[in-house]
């Protein structure tokens, strides 16, 4: 559980400027430990960790982790990868390499170091799942050879690699899967349901909302998700994961359409469009087991969490 291991740890994010890992690095110092952040900036940005660049135990590194690293470190946490389908389809060989030889690399620099090491892993292991909500023991329905497989099928090997290094050679090893996440420093333009309509409201645009809008998401507010990848990664030892940390809570995208509109004092009007092919009617994490094993589950409601991502994107986009 978070708080038993003692602090003060050198570790390293990769993945440390993008969404996710900008908080991760945050959090680590904020507690004591000294932080080195590799990133490749290809989705990520100097922005996002621009606060902590003149902090004495944060280091920045410019790699990409298809290539192997040597640095010396107590722990790793593996980010590195772009999330959103914009982002990830744009080079998928790239994607798949980044998965893959970047877990290689990392699960070979944790054995070398003899570090714990946990991967930031997906729901999207799951595919288009067939089971509602999803408990880890499913083992998904993902398609092989589609325009998304780079990215799920890229984070499916990672986690075997991440299994057979634990079996292989004793490595303690963390695999999380992370569902829906949104916050501070989100995207703008990645293509995601909560970024696009913050966007739409702030600058006055229809908000579209696909097929009726009754279909649900679940969102997780960024700080609730750091805190289940701390307590994950402080956990004993033998919880190895797979663990879904993510917001079970359901809202159909007419109720997040109009919370935006609320919170942002927006005249936008709501547009609705024709239903792609591929949406989901619903996608819910079952947490039964962080709440077990790690005593998690997220506290932050929606509107909270959007109240503060829209004042976030305000700053950035609209000063
Ligand atoms: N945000 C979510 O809702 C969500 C959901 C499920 C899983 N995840 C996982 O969490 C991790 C972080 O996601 P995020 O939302 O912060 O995305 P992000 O795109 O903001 O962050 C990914 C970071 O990895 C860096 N990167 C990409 N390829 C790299 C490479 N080859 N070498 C070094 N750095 C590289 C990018 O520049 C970026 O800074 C990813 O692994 C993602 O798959 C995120």
């Amino acid at each position: 559980m978070a708080g038993i291991r003692s602090y003060n740890r050198r570790v390293l994010v990769t993945g440390g400027a993008g969404f996710l890992g900008s908080h991760l690095c945050e959090r680590l110092l904020a507690r004591g430990d000294e932080v080195v952040c590799v990133d490749n900036y290809f989705t990520g940005s100097r922005t996002n960790i621009a606060h902590l660049l003149n902090k004495p135990n944060f280091e920045a590194i410019r790699h990409d982790v298809t290539f192997p690293l040597y640095v010396e470190v107590d722990e790793i946490y593996n980010l590195a990868c772009p999330a959103s389908p914009v982002h990830y389809q744009h080079d998928p060989v790239q994607t798949t390499k980044t998965s893959v030889h970047g877990a290689i690399n990392m699960l070979g620099l944790a054995k070398r170091l003899n570090a714990r090491i946990l991967q930031a892993s997906t729901s999207e292991v799951y595919g288009d799942p067939a089971v509602h909500p999803q408990p880890e023991e499913y083992w998904g329905n993902v398609n092989p050879i589609g325009p998304r497989s780079c990215y799920d099928e890229g984070k499916r090997c990672a986690e075997t690699l991440f299994f057979d290094y634990h079996r292989q050679h004793r490595l303690a090893i963390k695999v999380m899967r992370i569902f829906n996440t949104y916050g501070p420093r989100m995207h703008p333009n990645d293509g995601r349901v909560v970024s696009n309509f913050i966007m739409q409201a702030l600058r006055g645009e229809p908000i579209t909302v696909y097929g009726d809008g009754a279909q649900t998401r679940s969102f997780c507010y960024v700080d609730d998700l750091i805190d289940g990848m701390l307590r994950l990664m402080d956990s004993d030892a033998a919880i190895t994961g797979p663990i879904n940390i993510g917001n079970p809570g359901e809202f159909t995208m007419l109720e997040l359409a109009e919370q935006v509109i609320a919170l942002t004092g927006s005249r936008s009007a709501i547009e609705h469009r024709p239903l792609p092919q591929d949406d989901p009617r619903q996608r819910r994490p079952d947490i039964a087991k962080a709440k077990a094993l790690l005593g998690w589950e997220p506290a932050v409601p929606l509107r909270d969490g959007l109240a503060r991502t829209i004042d976030d994107f305000r700053r950035r986009f609209f000063t």
